[in-house]
């Protein structure tokens, strides 16, 4: 039997890095629904389509692919591979504008749903991947941590990567995406009331793998 584990919450909470782990441990698939937005915000961004024109935005047709092995961060524009231009800055501070295009979000949502379907465990990360995608997982984890926590991570990450260090601008960064990502009008950032909410302010990364793991193992058949 296949089983599917979705993993929603906000950026910052280490959801991408352990939501791979936990694919690993499992021998799971992996599919970064977020990497989605990204590709078709990188598609919409080189189309020259104003952002504030959600019809505009709606008609760029993105033909895009992911990867779905945990190890490898592969995602497609055609036959390009985008994976390094999807995290740069211009993506990230367009994506918000993109994913909240009820159009954008319904050609995903689908496209979501059938690569997950497809045969074998999958670890699928997002937003909403609980409450809207597949509100019929077998396990929902919903990842939390407070706005400073996800700000100093990701400051810390900028500069283990070279980039000059900006609590400050990066908290506001966060802040300004939580608000954007949680006030949307369609399919806004939430727990589903079914969700196991995990804290990972206090615990590292193979402290929250580990907790997970347990937790699927608790809340499914599968045997990690
Ligand atoms: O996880 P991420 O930072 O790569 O996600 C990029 C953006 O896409 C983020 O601003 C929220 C949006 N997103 C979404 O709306 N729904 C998802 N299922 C995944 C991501």
């Amino acid at each position: 039997m296949n089983t599917v584990v979705a993993v929603d919450g906000p950026a910052g909470t280490g959801k991408s890095s352990v939501s791979r782990g936990l694919a690993r441990a499992l021998g799971a698939r992996y599919l970064d629904t977020g990497a989605m937005y990204r590709i078709v915000t990188l598609g919409v961004l080189r189309a020259g389509v104003p952002l504030d024109d959600p019809a505009a935005i709606a008609a760029v047709q993105v033909p895009l692919s992911v990867g779905h092995d945990p190890d490898e961060d592969r995602a497609y524009l055609g036959a390009e591979d985008v994976s390094a231009e999807i995290r740069g800055a211009a993506v990230t501070r367009a994506v918000s504008a993109v994913s909240a295009v009820p159009a954008v979000r319904a050609r995903l949502v689908d496209l979501q749903r059938e690569l997950a379907h497809a045969p074998g465990n999958v670890v699928v990360e997002g937003r909403d991947i609980g409450t809207v995608v597949l509100p019929e997982a077998d396990v929902k984890i919903f990842l939390t941590a407070s706005a400073e926590t996800r700000a100093r991570r990701r400051d810390d990450q900028n500069v283990a990567a070279g980039l000059p260090g900006d609590y400050e601008a990066v908290l506001a960064d966060v802040r300004r995406r939580d608000h954007l990502d949680s006030t949307r009008a369609v399919s806004p950032l939430r727990a589903a009331e079914d969700a196991l909410v995990v804290d990972t302010g206090e615990m590292t990364e193979q402290e929250v793998v580990a907790h997970l793991l347990e937790l699927v193992r608790r809340h499914s058949g599968v045997k990690p």
